[in-house]
């Protein structure tokens, strides 16, 4: 039984017997995205200092090189994951091939791979504005024992086992699923611990926010375009009001808890749209579902497409499910 405040460290261990496997190795797991976001969260937070500290590319007071936070970030996961030694793989968009992890005194026991998005949002950085971070986890398709395979990685969504995100914003956040439902963790930085604070989030079914960066308006499909004069429409609850970050994760974390549609189309300039399908939108559209909302790519639910790269893109439009049935309609009207 969730309740509020209790920590996501108590959160972890009280949930895990609810998990169909129950060997703790997902617990783990998730425990060490929590340290590597805590770590992330306090980089984030300095951000602003940049000009005192030293930018990208400046060496710092104590000799060390300052990396840029997207780099940082994807160093900080990928290192925390590693030594501790409980993932078999993993791929992020930082990197251009997935990384397998061969555990010497183990022998590649580990089952789950991890990819990632570790830094999502990363223009907003320079202007003190939310950005996140989106983790995927699944469970190795190869043998135990043997180093992982492009196959691990190119799984549908649907396979996904845990998703979530960290939002570093004017409180820190993670939020994620395993399959039960979505919960909200707050982080309380004078102790360093994430508090349940928001316990099983749902989509309203119904919203009055729409988000796409209207800038590429004139390059959107007939459809798109006639969703969006829809939603400017004077009618009913309508016209909607729009609201778009340019971080998913932090539009996505509003729409969900206002209501909401995010929609990032494809277009004549992004042929494919511009998200990708592994890194960001499978593992938003298992939490959207999870939390009663809805995911696809216009015509197709996005956990049941096959993916055939690491670093695929795809059209991802997301949020309150009524919202999303209505885009869709357009897309096939249109
Ligand atoms: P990332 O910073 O990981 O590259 O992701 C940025 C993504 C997404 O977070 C955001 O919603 C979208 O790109 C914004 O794109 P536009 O600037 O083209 O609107
Ligand atoms: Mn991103
Ligand atoms: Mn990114």
């Amino acid at each position: 039984m969730s309740r509020k405040n209790q920590t996501l460290g108590e959160f972890i261990i009280e949930n895990q017997s609810s998990f169909k496997y129950t060997s703790g190795e997902l617990s783990r797991l998730i425990n060490s995205i929590r340290l590597a976001a805590k770590v992330v969260n306090h980089e984030v937070n300095k951000a602003g200092l940049v000009d005192i500290i030293g930018t990208a590319g400046d060496t710092n007071i104590q000799g060390e090189d300052q990396q840029k936070l997207d780099v940082y970030a994807n160093d900080k996961f990928i290192q925390t994951m590693t030594k501790r030694n409980i993932v078999c793989g993993i791929a992020s968009e930082e990197e251009d091939d997935f990384i397998s992890i061969n555990s010497q005194d183990e022998n590649h026991q580990n089952k789950y791979v991890v990819l990632i998005d570790p830094l999502d949002g990363s223009s907003n950085i320079d202007v003190n504005v939310s950005v996140g971070t989106i983790f995927s986890i699944y469970r190795r398709v190869t043998p135990v024992g043997t180093p992982v395979t492009i196959d691990d990685f190119l799984q549908k969504g649907n396979q996904q086992v845990a998703a979530g995100y960290i939002v570093y914003g004017t409180s820190t956040m993670l939020v994620y699923t395993t399959g039960d439902g979505v919960n909200g963790f707050t982080l309380n930085p004078a102790i360093g611990s994430f508090y349940l604070s928001h316990p099983d989030m749902q989509f309203p079914e119904n919203g009055k926010i729409y988000s796409v960066n209207e800038g590429n308006y004139t390059h959107f499909p007939q459809g798109i375009k006639n969703y969006i004069k829809y939603c400017q429409m004077e009618e009913g609850d309508r016209p909607y009001t729009s609201r778009y970050i340019g971080s998913l994760v932090s539009d996505f974390h509003r729409n969900m808890i206002k209501g909401g549609i995010y929609l990032y189309p494809k277009s004549s300039v992004n042929s494919e749209g511009k998200l990708r399908l592994l890194y960001e939108c499978n593992p938003m559209a298992f939490l959207a579902e999870q939390a009663n909302g809805k995911a696809s790519d216009g015509f197709t639910r996005i956990l049941d497409i096959e993916p055939t790269e690491l670093h695929q893109r795809v059209p991802f439009i997301c949020g309150s499910k009524n919202m999303v049935d209505k885009a869709e309609e357009f897309m096939r009207n249109a």
